[in-house]
């Protein structure tokens, strides 16, 4: 495994972490099990369909050649996974631009994608496992009549495609009787652990992203095994953070192309964990920003939290202070001083800080990430007692939404 775990500034014990070891890797085979619904995630990275693969790849070579700006319409686990990934990583140069409608329900904020379509070559992906969804659906149709107006709907046919339920929903529906080009969700996949599916991979591959690195990064994570050694002490530590009263995890970054992806994980953490009546509280923190609004409350105030730092040991650029106090220091330098300054002194103020250590920033060792966190959270998830993979909480807001609605 290539993603290192660094307790040793969580105040937790060797000791603390074996006594969970047996019932973390009972939560482990559970999901390997093949038994459980919903973890058609665990084997997709070593089983996943080649065919399928080639398809994506095929399909986002024409979205490429189509426009100079893709919009993505989908939200949540049909949205942050794309989002992150393209944020955090190298795309390949000239590749089209990918922005996302239906994120929220703003007309200014789709007006001024609207008025931005106008002027590309355009075309969009909409995805929605139900098909229902309300954001989705309410800004789908007001693109794809921008869409038709732009190009007829003939040629527009052409550039939207879709991903969604293989039988279910509106959205299959309307994709059969028009004729998109499609794809299928998994249905033993929920949406937030959906980014190596269609859902994730067909955006993110328009984006320029090489997305056989991402499946090779997760295959190497789903092979490794370091597991039962440390891999699932991640998960373990975040449970005995919570039995001892710590009930929010604050994921701290200091890069700002991982904002999306600790949005990702705070999904993908709050969805799984978050009830019966117990769950961490995921926040994201981007530092160094934050330090300056946060950092007093981080260091002195109330001790109702832990700290998660996602450090990236090396970056493929850096630049050197030409002048002043700090001439000849690189940010990279400065950026790795204010970890380890910020790790010591909040560890010294008695904060539990969990480091994990990530070699760089590839789409290599970013497929390894989101399979570390997919796996770590459904362990935690089953340590605390609740099911990692649904989410009743989501679908209670969803029906009340509707009935105001209609
Ligand atoms: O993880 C989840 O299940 C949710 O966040 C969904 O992804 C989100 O509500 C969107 O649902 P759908 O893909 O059905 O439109």
């Amino acid at each position: 495994m290539d993603i290192k775990i660094d307790l040793s500034k969580s105040g937790l014990t060797e000791e603390d972490i074996q006594q969970e070891k047996e019932r973390a890797g009972a939560a482990l085979d559970k999901l390997w099990s093949g038994k459980e619904d919903f973890t058609g995630w665990v084997k997709l990275p070593l089983e996943y369909d080649k065919a399928e693969m080639e398809r994506i790849l095929t399909v986002s070579d024409i979205i490429r050649s189509q426009c100079s700006l893709l919009i993505v319409i989908g939200i949540g686990g049909s949205y942050l996974g794309a989002k992150a990934a393209i944020d955090a990583l190298e795309k390949e140069p000239g590749s089209p631009e990918v922005k996302f409608a239906g994120i929220n329900l703003s007309a200014a904020y789709h007006q001024r994608l609207l008025l931005e379509m106008q002027t590309k070559e355009v075309c969009l992906c909409v995805i929605s496992k139900s098909g229902t969804t309300v954001e989705t659906t309410a800004t789908f149709n007001i693109f794809k009549k921008a869409l038709i107006e732009k190009y007829g709907k003939e040629e527009a046919v052409q550039r939207i495609y879709a991903v969604t339920d293989k039988e279910n929903g509106a959205l299959r529906q309307e994709t059969e009787e028009e004729g998109y080009t499609s794809f299928v969700i998994p249905s033993d996949i929920g949406g937030r652990y959906s980014v190596l599916t269609p859902v994730g991979l067909l955006p993110i591959a328009v984006s320029g992203v090489d997305i056989r690195q991402l499946m090779a990064g997760a295959e190497a994570m789903a092979s490794s095994t370091d597991w039962d050694f440390h891999g699932t002490d991640y998960a373990i530590a975040r449970y005995l953070m919570l039995q001892q009263g710590r009930a929010v995890e604050a994921i701290q970054h200091y890069e700002p192309d991982l904002k999306y992806f600790v949005e990702w994980i705070k999904q993908l953490f709050g969805e799984s964990e978050g009830k019966d009546g117990t769950g961490l509280f995921p926040a994201g923190l981007e530092l160094t920003a934050d330090l300056h609004s946060m950092g007093q409350f981080l260091q002195e105030g109330s001790r109702i939290f832990f700290e998660t730092v996602l450090n990236i040991e090396n970056s493929s650029v850096d630049l050197e202070v030409p002048s002043g106090p700090l001439e000849g220091k690189t940010l990279n330098q400065l950026n790795q001083a204010a970890t380890k300054g910020v790790i010591k002194a909040h560890s010294d103020a008695g904060i539990s800080v969990i480091r994990l250590d990530i070699p760089s920033l590839t789409a290599f060792y970013y497929g390894q990430l989101i399979y570390f966190f997919e796996t770590t959270c459904a362990v935690t998830a089953t340590l605390m007692g609740v099911n990692p993979f649904n989410q009743p909480g989501v679908e209670a807001y969803k029906k009340e939404m509707k009935k105001e609605i209609s």
